[in-house]
């Protein structure tokens, strides 16, 4: 059932044209596909038949240029159209019945809230029509969308609207046409009664561009940040890589029933409404982000996806690790960079690492796939935009601009390949990347070791740095990586020492063997080295820092990663100490420099607020799960619990006079340094309610009762409910107050289910399950599954785990259900469970019975059957 990389060939035959007629009724959609087919000249001048794909569709007719086949002239496959071919170049004509309305999966042409709209990437398009629907055959769309003209006042697809017109019988049309050429997988097309909200962007050459956002009308309010983020990232994308929008029109759709975040179909991008709307009573800081990063990424997909695609699904890092990073480098401009970066190496070290060491393992450009819905991962896209970072760290600002221009200007209008990128840095850049290139082969997290040796009487100081990579699915053993490390060395009153002529106090090292030895001349005194500054590599690192090596680096690295990740590797030991205690029965006690190096932090007023508040940040659970040599779930839970309370009761007072300090605001405003003073403070209110103290208990319940904004209203609402000392009844009133403010608003609803899921305290299954029967509550949406399930199976380590394997049997129940439904979403959801190997003996069984029983069911999705039997 596995497609592999090696076995590449191109199409015997390309589609220049397609013209689609899609009229929209109530029980059904009819669609007319007139392809302009023609033989793929390289290989050869015969004409072997030609099979196209297709999923759920209903076969109509079948016309070969003007002449209508009988059944017996073609061959219909479960999953296939084989038609004859008599010449070099045809038009071939299918017309297919589909039931949009009955489409649950949420690929291809669906239904959501009474709007038709489209997800295509990446096999959707085969559940509209038969069709060559891969990303190599690229063809000019022309699209006709007919339907009924109250229900369906806005029809849209590709492009630019060329004509429209009315029927009788109430019915309306309108011709769409894309002047660029397209593979399937950027097919969109909607049709709903919605709003718009309009604006319009003066490109670089002078070209106005008209720039729609559209949602249901009880939703336009929202759409204001989104489109001023599409400007901003316009002008961005032509200020830093010189990249002009292409067509009269850009479109934006809020549907609410979305598999993922959002799509970059072109001149149409379709947007989960979670990554489109905000305003201050609905939207948290960390939305607005969301939604700034989304939609730049989605806009930025224009050139690195639309423009320039992808020539095979293989290549999905090419598209997307390389538009990641562009979208991180606008966020970071945007925004704070420091937080950016700790922020995006955070997802890595706890989400993709622990993907990497899992049965999913894969490397960013995969070898093998059974399912590509299954692909979309973070190593495909998180890890792929550190391998595109790491080009940038290696050949230079500057060359890594013009790799991207001659990567443009070479591969424009095609589909290609990983290979091409990296071949385009390399000749504009004249630096060579060849050993670099297994970043694209190999899978699994390289470590580096380093270790390092003063000779007093030489002043020389050597760092020597190993590297090895783990095993992982399929690949034993791994040639050794081309990795960027970038280093400080610290001196003893916390000063980074010049470390060339120049007098630069950082370097990069380019580790390239399995072992290799870096000499420093002139030092003094034994200097401490700052490793991986900025997160320069994807990798772990070892190297033995006491922990008072980790409390100076706290204080005095100039480097914001490292002085965080200092914090985050000392937080990380001590936590580690207390669950060892815990698992032996014994008190264990929490290492006070810790908590000091807490104080310090809170007192230090030079410290940027936003670096500030992450660092004050416990690591995770899941990076503390990460981290585990075998996951304890409950010990996790129990010791970050301690410690966090312990920081709480030993500075008290400075937390409550910075809680005072930063006083709310009034008018709500998602500019980076209000984010800022708004994330200490409640990171603040967290930990005050870890008191066992009536005020600081009020403190929370005021906070909600006052918040003028959504950020400061969830915050104190988090903190109430996972408090272990407020009362039911206080939880109950705020949870019915927030239930009553916003029950018609979907998204968020999700928060509110999420909220209760995610809660150590609150989401216990039996409350979960009974979250499934709210009236809110709705099972063919992918954000409330993910809101409750997902809440609960990956958000709250102390229940999803308590019990016998209760957790793991109700998820399981869930993922058989909705497979049936939506495979998608289904296999997502199952991403906790795969991970059954690290955990205790006993979970591990429970979660092991669990799979098994799934792995039992007949008929399993190919997404579902890929994961479940490649865990196991
Ligand atoms: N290309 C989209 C993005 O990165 C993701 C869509 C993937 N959808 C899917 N069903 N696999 O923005
Ligand atoms: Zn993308």
């Amino acid at each position: 059932r596995a497609i592999y990389l090696k076995d590449y060939q191109a199409p015997d035959y390309w589609i220049d044209t397609t013209d689609l007629t899609f009229d929209l009724f109530e029980d059904h959609a009819l669609v007319t596909s007139v392809l302009g087919v023609r033989r793929n000249e390289d290989h050869g001048e015969d004409t072997p038949e030609l099979t196209l794909v297709g999923i759920d569709l209903e076969l109509v007719s079948v016309c070969v240029d003007d002449t209508e086949l009988t059944p017996a002239q073609y061959i219909q496959g479960s999953e296939s159209l084989t038609v004859p071919v008599a010449s070099q170049a045809f038009s071939l004509t299918v017309v297919t019945r589909i039931r949009p309305q009955e489409n649950t999966s949420l690929e291809g042409l669906y239904k959501s809230n009474g709007m038709f709209c489209t997800q295509c990437e990446a096999e959707g398009f085969r559940k509209i029509t038969y069709y060559l629907d891969r990303p190599d055959v690229m063809s000019k769309f022309t699209t006709k969308v007919i339907a009924d003209k109250g229900r369906y006042p806005v029809l849209l697809s590709n492009g630019n609207d060329i004509a429209r017109g009315e029927f009788d019988g109430g019915r309306h049309w309108v011709t769409w046409e894309d002047p660029f050429k397209k593979p399937s997988y950027l097919f969109a097309l909607v049709g709903g009664d919605l709003e718009v909200v309009e604006d319009t962007f003066t490109t670089m050459s002078g070209k106005e561009v008209a720039l729609r956002i559209f949602t249901e009308s009880h939703n336009i309010d929202k759409c204001d940040h989104a489109m001023v983020s599409l400007k901003k990232s316009m002008k961005w994308d032509e200020e830093v890589y010189g990249r002009e929008y292409d067509l009269d029109i850009f479109m934006i759709v809020a549907v609410d029933h979305f598999n993922m975040g959002a799509m970059e179909n072109k001149g149409l991008n379709i947007f989960n409404s979670s990554c489109v709307l905000a305003s201050p009573d609905t939207a948290t800081d960390a939305s607005y982000q969301r939604v700034e990063a989304i939609v730049a990424h989605e806009y930025f997909h224009n050139w690195s996806g639309n423009r320039v695609t992808c020539r095979d699904w293989f290549q999905l890092s090419l598209k997307e690790g390389f538009t990641v990073f562009r979208d991180a480098e606008f966020s970071a401009d945007m925004n704070s960079r420091g937080v950016k970066r700790i922020e995006d190496a955070t997802v890595m070290k706890t989400a993709q690492f622990a993907e990497d060491a899992g049965p999913m393992a894969h490397p960013i450009r995969p070898q093998s796939f059974i399912e590509i819905s299954n692909f979309y991962t973070l190593t495909v896209y998180e890890k792929g935009c550190e391998v595109v970072r790491m080009i940038q760290t290696i050949v230079g600002k500057d060359n890594f601009r013009k790799g991207s221009d001659l990567y443009f200007d070479r591969h424009d209008g095609e589909a290609a390949t990983c290979e091409d990128f990296v071949k385009a840095m390399e000749d504009a850049s004249g630096v060579d990347l060849s050993q670099f290139r297994n970043w694209y082969n190999q899978a699994g997290t390289p470590v580096i070791t380093v270790t390092d040796h003063f000779n007093p009487s030489s002043r020389q100081y050597s760092l020597t740095i190993g590297q090895s990579c783990p095993a992982t699915p399929g690949q034993d053993s791994k040639l050794p990586f081309h990795i960027p490390v970038a280093i400080a060395l610290l001196d003893q009153k916390g000063q980074a020492l010049p470390l060339n002529e120049v007098g630069e106090t950082e370097q990069v090292l380019q580790v390239t063997a399995a072992n290799e030895t870096w000499t420093f001349d002139g030092l003094t005194e034994k200097p401490l080295p700052s490793i991986l500054r900025n997160f320069s590599a994807p990798v772990r690192v070892n190297y033995d820092y006491r922990r008072e090596d980790l409390v100076f680096l706290m204080k005095y690295d100039s480097d914001g990663y490292n002085r965080w990740d200092a914090g985050q590797r000392l937080a990380t030991e001590v936590i580690q100490d207390l669950v060892k205690g815990l698992l032996k029965g014994e008190e264990a006690e929490i290492d006070s420099k810790l908590i000091e190096a807490f104080g310090v932090v809170l007192a230090d007023e030079q410290l940027d607020k936003a670096v500030k508040t992450e660092m004050l940040r416990l690591p995770t659970e899941a990076s503390l799960a990460e981290q585990a040599e075998e996951i304890h779930p409950l010990q996790i839970c129990e010791a970050r619990s301690r410690v966090r309370k312990a920081i709480a009761v030993a500075h008290k007072n400075q937390i409550q006079a910075l809680y005072q300090t930063l006083e709310q605001k009034g008018d709500y405003s998602p500019e980076a340094t209000e984010i800022a003073e708004r994330t200490l403070r409640n990171t603040c209110l967290g930990y005050l309610s870890e008191l066992e103290d009536d005020s600081q208990q009020q403190l929370a319940v005021d906070q909600y009762r006052s918040a003028g904004n959504m950020t400061d209203l969830r915050a104190a609402m988090s903190a109430v409910i996972n408090s272990s000392y407020q009362s039911q009844e206080t939880i109950d009133a705020l949870l019915n107050d927030f239930l009553d403010r916003y029950k018609n608003d979907s998204v968020v609803m999700d928060s509110w289910f999420m909220m209760q899921s995610a809660s150590p305290s609150l989401g216990t299954l039996e409350h979960v399950k009974s979250l499934l029967e709210h009236a809110s509550f709705d099972s063919t949406s992918p954000n409330k599954l993910r809101a409750l399930l997902g809440g609960f199976a990956s958000g709250n380590m102390k229940q999803f785990h308590s019990g016998s394997g209760e957790g793991y049997e109700f998820l399981a129940d869930w993922i058989i259900t909705l497979d049936k439904q939506n495979p998608q979403t289904a296999s997502r959801l199952m991403t906790p469970l795969t991970r059954w190997k690290k955990y205790e003996p006993v979970c591990r069984e429970h979660m092991r019975k669990a799979l098994e029983r799934i792995k039992a069911v007949p008929d399993l999705s190919t997404d579902i059957y890929e994961v479940v039997t490649k865990s196991l």
